[in-house]
């Protein structure tokens, strides 16, 4: 038998039903169009739970998210962080969700809450899929997953901002830290890689000298030594937030010199000053290649 045409089988009461049906819910069958998710249901590698909104504004906030962002959700759910982002802070957004379900749900919100020019969202497992980009990087995923993608986070560049829900990394000590109703949200600026040995040029009365500075670091925190005019120094107060490097000396005449400045790669450059106030340019070249940010063997500073 020939099937009928839909206009041709559908007549009277039920044809009027059929077609509130086909208005109210827009009947064309695209993928995941009456998916109703449920907490706690399988994901590839942790299943979804949804961050409370309260805490997706507190962590964006944390992060301290700007128009200029590029932010990406890793595990994205139903997609509120991603929407948040784009809604609240007015940030691009991306979302990278292993079920498909999800993703198609997820774009259905971006849609309704009018974002979806600036909030997209990819199938795509969150260790093959490229977020190097990023210069927000959020997620509520498992502890060991934190630490699968720490050395990723770790290659991303000075100044990215991580935001994990509930879950830490390990021996990388956040930056800041918050609890809303209960739960626990961690930051982490990504820091520049500042070790190795350095050679530092710095004025000294009327002349430039030439020194070498050597650096240990272990994430955001470093320890080192300048050799300058056959003494050698420790830096104090040091300090490494992104790519801003902070440090002091104390000489052998007890004169304290303070160096802000930035790493960029094998350079470093900024400006140091003196005692009588007066600052002048500094600059370093690494030499020799950078040792990793962290050194699991290292000794504690
Ligand atoms: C705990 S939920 C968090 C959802 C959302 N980020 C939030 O905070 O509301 C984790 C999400 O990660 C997804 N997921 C699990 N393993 C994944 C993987 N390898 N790649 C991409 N997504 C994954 C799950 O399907 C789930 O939606």
């Amino acid at each position: 038998m020939m099937r009928q045409p839909f206009m041709l089988v559908c007549r009277g009461v039920a044809c009027a039903a059929l077609a509130v049906m086909v208005l109210a819910f827009g009947v064309v069958s695209t993928l995941g169009e009456e998916f109703e998710p449920q907490v706690g249901q399988p994901g590839k590698d942790v299943v979804w739970v949804p961050t409370p909104d309260a805490l997706v504004e507190r962590m964006l906030r944390m992060a301290q998210v700007t128009p200029e962002d590029y932010v990406v959700d890793l595990g994205s759910g139903d997609g509120k962080i991603v929407i948040a982002a784009v809604r609240d802070f007015n940030a691009r957004a991306l979302g990278i969700e292993y079920n498909p379900e999800m993703v198609a749900l997820a774009q259905r919100n971006a849609k309704q809450a009018g974002v979806e020019e600036r909030a997209r969202f990819i199938q795509g497992d969150i260790f093959e899929e490229d977020f190097s980009s990023a210069t927000v990087v959020t997620m509520y995923l498992l502890p060991g997953l934190n630490l699968r993608l720490r050395e990723t986070l770790l290659q991303m560049k000075p100044g990215t901002r991580v935001v994990s829900h509930a879950f830490d990394m390990s021996e990388w000590e956040p930056d800041e830290s918050v609890t809303v109703e209960g739960r626990s949200a961690y930051l982490w600026i990504v820091p520049a890689n500042a070790g190795g040995v350095w050679r530092l040029s710095l004025p000294l009365g009327q002349e430039i000298v030439t020194a070498t500075m050597s650096i240990r670091q272990q994430f955001q925190e470093f320890a080192g030594t300048i050799s300058l005019q056959g003494t050698e120094v420790a830096l104090q107060e040091t300090r490494l937030v992104g790519a801003r490097i902070e440090f002091v000396i104390i000489e052998a005449g007890g004169e304290q010199r303070r160096f802000i400045g930035s790493v960029d790669g094998d350079l470093m450059r900024g400006a140091v000053s003196g005692p009588d106030g007066r600052t002048a340019e500094f600059r370093a070249e690494r030499v020799g290649v950078a040792p990793a940010i962290f050194d699991a063997a290292a000794p504690d500073f």
